[in-house]
C-alpha cells in the first residue's frame, strides 16, 4: 500500500478528522452560516469580526486570510462565513486540484469584485501555480506567459479585487513568499468539551434529535476536540437510538452506541489502542523508534507520524523524546497497566 492509499484507509476510521466521501452534503446542513452562530475559537472569532467590520466600513475587500490547524476544526466553514459576512460570493477549490497555471487563471478571471476565493490544502499548490498567485494577491494582476520559446508572449490583465482564504494544516508547509502575502494568519485550536456540548446540541436540534446534556458531554469528550468527528458520531448515535427506540439521547445511549463502534471514552479507536499497547506491552513503555513501532503495528511510518501520533501526543498518551516514543503515566492508567519504574528517569543502579 502506498502512502496515499494508506491515508485513504485511515479516512475510513469513524474518528478520522478528514471528511469522508459521502459526508460533504451532510456536513453542509450543520455548518453555521454566520459568526454569531459559530461556537468556539473565541479569540479568532473576535479578531475576524473586527477585521470584517473594518473592511466593510471602508468599503474594501478583506485582506487575504490564512487559516491553519488540524483537519475538521472549521477552516472551510469559516471561509464561507467570511463570504457571508462580507456579502460576497465564494469560489472554493483546493491545492492539488489546480495543476496548471491556466487552471488558476481560469478561476481568477471568473471571480467577481469582492469575491472570496477559498483554496483548501494551499500548501499543495505547485511552484508554477504559486508564481501566478503572487501578483494576483498583491496587485490583483494576472501575469501569465503563454507559449514557449521565441513565440512566447506575456499576458497581463487586471483582476477584480478579491480575498484569498487559504487553509493548511501547518503554516510551516507553506513557502515563505506565499505565507508573507497573507495579511491575516489565524490558528484554529481544538474545541473544549463544553464547546462541543453546545455544538452537539445545536446539531442534534437541526437533525431533529433530543440530546440531553449528559449525552452531549459524553459524545463531545469522545470526539477528539473536533466538531467534524462529533457530528459524524452523532449521526451514528442517532441510528442506534432510533433502532433501539430511545427517544432521548443521554449518556447511557451514547456510551452503548460508541462502545459498539469501538470508540472509547477518550475518543481512541482500535488502531490507537494497538499502538499504545504495542509500546506498553511489547516495549515496556518505550523509548521505541518510529520505524520499529510502524513495523509492529503494520502501518506506514509517515501515516503513523502524521495521522495517528498527533492526537495521542496531544492528549498526553505518548511523549516524543530524543530516544523515541514513550508511553506516559496517563496511558498506563487508561489501559489499566501497572507502570514500571518511570521510563524517562535514569536506570536504577543500586537497590535501596
Ligand atoms: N458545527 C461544526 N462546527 C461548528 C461550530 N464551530 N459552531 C457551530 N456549529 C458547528
Amino acid at each position: 500500500m502506498n502512502y496515499e492509499e494508506d491515508l485513504q484507509s485511515e479516512d475510513s476510521r469513524i474518528i478520522s478528522p478528514t471528511p469522508q466521501a459521502v459526508e460533504s452534503g451532510n456536513e453542509n446542513v450543520l455548518r453555521p452560516k454566520s459568526l454569531d452562530e459559530y461556537i468556539g475559537q473565541e479569540q479568532l472569532r473576535r479578531s475576524l469580526s473586527i477585521f470584517i467590520q473594518a473592511a466593510r466600513n471602508r468599503g474594501e475587500v478583506l485582506d487575504h486570510v490564512l487559516f491553519h490547524g488540524f483537519p475538521g476544526l472549521g477552516k472551510t466553514t469559516l471561509s464561507h462565513i467570511i463570504a457571508h459576512e462580507m456579502g460576497a460570493g465564494i469560489k472554493a477549490t483546493s491545492g492539488p486540484v489546480i495543476e496548471k497555471q491556466g487552471d488558476l487563471a481560469a478561476i481568477l478571471t471568473s471571480l467577481e469584485e469582492g469575491d472570496v476565493l477559498f483554496i483548501d490544502e494551499i500548501h499543495r499548490l505547485n511552484h508554477a501555480v504559486e508564481e501566478v498567485l503572487y501578483p494576483a494577491m498583491e496587485d490583483f494582476q494576472l501575469d501569465l506567459i503563454i507559449g514557449q520559446g521565441p513565440g512566447a508572449r506575456s499576458v497581463k490583465m487586471d483582476l477584480p479585487h478579491f480575498t484569498l482564504v487559504g487553509a493548511t494544516t501547518r503554516t510551516g508547509l507553506l513557502t515563505a513568499p506565499l505565507r508573507d502575502r497573507f495579511g491575516v494568519v489565524l490558528r484554529l485550536e481544538f474545541y473544549s468539551p463544553e464547546e462541543l456540548v453546545i455544538i452537539v446540541q445545536r446539531s442534534g436540534h437541526i437533525l431533529g434529535m433530543e440530546v440531553d446534556r449528559t449525552g452531549a458531554f459524553e459524545l463531545g469528550r469522545r470526539s477528539r476536540g473536533t466538531p467534524r468527528i462529533a457530528n459524524r458520531l452523532l449521526r451514528r448515535v442517532r441510528d442506534f437510538a432510533e433502532v433501539g427506540g430511545h427517544k432521548v439521547v443521554n449518556k447511557t445511549v451514547v456510551q452503548a452506541a460508541l462502545d459498539l463502534l469501538g470508540v472509547d471514552q477518550f475518543g481512541l479507536d482500535d488502531m490507537d489502542r494497538r499502538i499504545m499497547l504495542a509500546i506498553i506491552d511489547k516495549f515496556d513503555g518505550g523509548p521505541i523508534g518510529l520505524e520499529t513501532l510502524a513495523t509492529v503495528v503494520c502501518e506506514e511510518k509517515n501515516t503513523l507520524e502524521d495521522v495517528y501520533e498527533p492526537f495521542l501526543i496531544q492528549s498526553g498518551f505518548i511523549k516524543r523524546t530524543p530516544r523515541g516514543r514513550v508511553a506516559t503515566a496517563q496511558a498506563y492508567a487508561h489501559f489499566s497497566r501497572k507502570m514500571p519504574h518511570h521510563p524517562l528517569s535514569p536506570p536504577i543502579l543500586f537497590d535501596e
